[in-house]
């Protein structure tokens, strides 16, 4: 069986989760669920980034004391798990960096790293941005400034480990030209080369205790702890069992995709390709970067008092919605505006109007015209015009899909289904099965709902990567029993697959419309 290896940032748990992040998570829980629906065996990682002075400071400043930090993180940890399980986000495994085997992992690759050369200590002379957990040379600093976030920086001045980075920037040049699936979309490529068109600093990979205590201890000298990003990147080869279950590391490593946010662009493509490269383990296949959602054209932040809650929306228009709004707003890649008003202009009109309304005229009408069972069809569904167009395109969603999930390009395959809902919608409009139903044309009739029927089976299949709540609802209303879980994609490719007779369940509206 082929494997999926598929990640997402570890969080940070200074605060709790908003839209941004569950937009990672929900990205990476569609395509986890479209390579299970291929029969791929997937192992899909998320967890949280616990350490560092981002979480020592929210810690104090909830009064806690030092060495108090887990207590603070704990509960932090608690609001993330239960948001994924909200939205309906099934992860394999959830790693914490504050786990024993993560902080020995960190440990042993440490040790290995300076006994090989690879780490040496010096006085870094240099910037800190504690919002972003980044070391800024004086030239990459704007004025005192953190170039990314514009927001003060510190002064530091102190003894540091530092990694050899310096040494492996040819490797990484010819990498990244060389395997042009390795940074993705190719804009954020390109960025990456720009950056690498300067010399490679090295990486400072400590803290000095008397600064900064809440950290992996470096194994080589006691006053120090981990730089918090040399800690958390390797959380993606801990979590897989680097070094204690070397077998379950070869299985699974190289990961198929890091899936990322644009700003942790650099120490994905940059550092973490060079720190596995010292260790003699081969780079991830792919780091996608997505963009950000903004605000009236601003960042997200608790300041500026902005920041969107999940579960507030989540309540409003319900799972389902939030998740497709997200994946079929904005193209994934790019940047996009949220708003409550474009998120219920999607939902009335894709999902009320379209979606919502297919399924439940088309039940209303097998439970008029058929006593609300599947209708056996009596000759060609070609005797009914347009039916055979509704079959060759809602059977050529299993490539669609084939096609789009592999690029990420969740917006594009949406709305090829959105093309065949409106395809069935308008089936029934041209054919207009009231009239039918007048001229006594039975078997014509049972065609059309038969038609209608199996692209709604089709079509629920092909959403559930995004809805998977909706789907399983469509098809139990459908009447189907098998397990949605148990679905795979070749189930998209057959028509025919509802059994005549089966008793559909007309259900309250999926989509309620929302008056404005
Ligand atoms: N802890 C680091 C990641 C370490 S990975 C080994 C970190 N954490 S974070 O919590 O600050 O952000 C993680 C990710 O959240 C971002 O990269 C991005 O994926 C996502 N987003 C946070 N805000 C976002 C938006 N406003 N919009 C979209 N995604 C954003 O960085």
């Amino acid at each position: 069986m082929s494997k999926f290896y598929i990640t997402t940032p570890l969080y940070y748990v200074n605060s709790k989760p908003h839209i941004g992040h569950s937009y990672t998570n929900i990205a990476v829980d569609a395509l986890s669920r479209f390579y299970r629906m291929k029969g791929y065996d997937v192992f899909f990682m998320t967890g949280t980034d616990e350490h560092g002075e981002k979480i020592e400071r929210a810690a104090l400043a909830k009064g806690l004391k030092e060495g108090e930090e887990k207590k603070f993180v704990d509960e932090i940890v608690l609001t993330f798990k239960n948001l994924w399980h909200k939205i309906d986000v099934q992860y394999d495994y959830f790693i914490r960096t504050t786990d024993d085997y993560h902080i020995k992992s960190v440990q042993v690759i440490l040790d290995k790293l300076y006994k090989e050369g690879n780490i040496y200590k010096k006085i870094y002379k240099g910037w800190f941005c504690t919002p972003c957990e980044t070391f800024w040379s004086d030239a990459q600093s704007d004025d005192g400034l953190c170039p990314d976030c514009k927001r003060q920086l510190e002064k530091l001045d102190e003894e540091n480990y530092f990694f050899k980075m310096s040494e492996y920037q040819n490797w990484l040049i010819d990498h990244v030209n060389s395997n042009p699936a390795f940074i993705k979309p190719d804009f954020r490529k390109n960025e990456v080369l720009g950056f690498l068109k300067e010399p490679l600093l090295d990486l400072c990979i400590s803290r000095p205790k008397s600064r900064m205590s809440w950290g992996i201890e470096i194994p080589f000298d006691k006053n120090f702890v981990t730089y918090v990003w040399f800690d958390a990147l390797i959380n993606y080869i801990s979590g897989i069992g680097y070094p204690h279950d070397m077998a379950r590391f070869k299985k699974y490593w190289p990961a198929d995709f890091h899936i990322i946010g644009k700003d942790i662009l650099r120490h994905h493509a940059v550092y973490w390709p060079v720190m596995l490269h010292a260790l003699g383990i081969e780079p991830p296949n792919t780091i996608f970067a997505h963009g950000w959602w903004v605000v009236k054209g601003e960042k997200m932040s608790k300041s500026k008092g902005n920041v969107i809650e999940p579960l507030k929306l989540i309540e409003d228009y319900g799972i389902d919605a939030y998740r497709y709004f997200l994946l079929r707003e904005v193209s994934f890649g790019l940047d996009g505006t949220f708003s409550e008003e474009t998120l219920i202009l999607r939902y009335n009109s894709d999902l009320a109007n379209d979606l919502g309304n297919l399924l439940n005229r088309t039940l209303t009408m097998v439970e008029k015209y058929f006593e609300g069972k599947v209708p056996e069809v009596k000759g060609q569904s070609s005797n009914v015009k347009g039916a055979e167009e509704l079959k060759t395109k809602a059977i050529s969603l299993a490539e669609e899909l084939n096609d789009a999930m592999p690029q990420l390009d969740f917006a594009g395959v949406l709305s090829k289904i959105w093309d065949v809902i409106n395809t069935a919608n308008k089936l029934i409009e041209d054919s207009k099965p009231w009239a039918l139903s007048k001229e006594k044309k039975a078997d014509e009739l049972a065609s059309l709902l038969y038609s209608l029927l199996e692209a709604l089976r089709i079509i629920s299949l092909s959403i559930y990567p995004f809805m998977p709540s909706a789907s399983r609802s469509i098809m139990a209303q459908l009447g189907i029993k098998e397990d949605t879980e148990k679905m795979k994609l070749a189930d998209i490719k057959v028509w025919g697959r509802l059994k005549t007779a089966a008793k559909v369940n007309k259900s309250k509206p999926l989509f309620p419309r929302i008056e404005t």
